[in-house]
């Protein structure tokens, strides 16, 4: 085998998941070319810092894509560009259903005529429903409770039929929460609007937000607060590139939990907050909200035992100080 690494195109690079996979990638030598619609992206991101080629474009664009694949060596693609906020499907599924599946669509029809068949795909524990078992394992039945999740399991779907007939050979990763920034401070979770509770907590604490909702403190569990796993970004990231080798090597079609094994109560998070960024923020209580389970915790041992991933930032307080860096950083430190 030559020197030279595989050009990957990563889709929705210039968001949060994304743009650390792609550090990621170049850290392990990958040419890296991103295609971003920047609906939701940060080009500065992608042009300062990870310095790497962008393509500005949607995965609905057949044209602008079959372009790409013909006159650019692409090995593989990851494939990260989606919507993703579930309250917003609910209110508006078309608009997943047209990005998230159709979108995904076009990308993998693309693909297929270029002969290119390795792709990792980002889906969600979200597609699993009401947890069933805890932890939760990749044979937990699934039950995709918002547009946004079947959107997600519809794309499965497709991989596992165009393996078949087209022998297109797919990673296919269900996160579970995706937390915490890149260490050295340089990339982090920056979404508008924000409904994760880590960013949440830290935009309070830096005075952005008023006060910080918890929504239920009457679960089924140790404090009475909903309990996430939550798993942070950089391992997410090496994961995505241990999954990459693995297509290269041969490897077949799979479906991958990441996520710490650890959950973390929303109470604890917010004490981990408070206790990181030594400020003490309002907080105030409400009542559940609809469809959210009380405990989603997942088993990645697959993911260790097959591509010999291991998460190494699993403690919540790295996480949340990772994540308190970026957003520093970001927002501005407090007077
Ligand atoms: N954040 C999480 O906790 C989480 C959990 C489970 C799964 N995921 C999945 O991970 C992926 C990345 O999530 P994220 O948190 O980084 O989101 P993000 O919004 O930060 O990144 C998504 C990127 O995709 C781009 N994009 C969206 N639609 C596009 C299109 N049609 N064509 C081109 N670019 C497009 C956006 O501009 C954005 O830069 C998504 O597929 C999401 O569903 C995220």
């Amino acid at each position: 085998m030559s020197n030279i690494k595989p050009t990957i195109l990563v889709t929705g690079g210039a968001g949060y998941i994304g743009s650390h996979a792609v550090l990621a990638l170049q850290k392990s030598g990958y040419e890296v070319i991103v295609f971003d619609n920047l609906s939701y992206g940060h080009p500065e991101l992608v042009h300062d810092i990870l310095k790497v080629e962008l393509i500005v474009g949607d995965t609905s664009d057949r044209l602008l894509l079959d372009k790409i694949f013909a006159t650019r060596n692409i090995t593989a693609v990851m494939h990260f560009a989606a919507f993703i906020a579930v309250g917003e499907s609910v209110t508006n599924p078309a608009m997943y259903y047209r990005n998230n599946v159709l979108g995904t669509l076009t990308l993998l029809e693309a693909m297929i005529a270029a002969k290119i068949n390795k792709f990792v795909f980002s889906s969600t524990c979200a597609i699993y429903g009401m947890p069933q078992e805890i932890p939760m394992t990749e044979t937990h039945p699934n039950n995709p409770l918002s547009p946004y999740a079947a959107s997600k399991y519809m794309v499965e779907q497709m991989l596992k039929d165009f393996d078949q007939a087209y022998g297109l050979k797919s990673v296919t990763f269900r996160y579970f929460n995706a937390s915490g920034a890149d260490p050295n401070g340089q990339l982090g979770e920056d979404h508008t609007p924000e409904t994760h509770l880590i960013p949440l907590a830290l935009l309070t604490a830096l005075k952005k937000r008023e006060f910080l909702s918890i929504f239920g403190t009457d679960y089924e569990t140790p404090d009475g607060t909903a309990v996430r796993d939550y798993i942070h970004v950089n391992d997410l990231a090496s994961a995505h590139v241990l999954g990459l080798e693995y297509l290269l090597n041969g490897g077949k079609s799979d479906i991958f939990n990441l996520g710490n094994g650890n959950g973390f109560s929303v109470r604890e998070v917010i004490e981990t907050a408070k206790k990181i960024t030594g400020i003490d923020f309002l907080v105030k209580e409400s009542d559940r909200r609809a469809g959210d389970p009380s405990m989603l915790v997942g088993s990645s041992q697959k993911a260790q035992s097959i591509l010999g991933w291991k998460p190494q930032y699993a403690d919540l307080e790295t996480i949340v100080s990772h994540a308190w860096q970026w957003h520093q950083k970001r927002h501005g430190k407090l007077e």
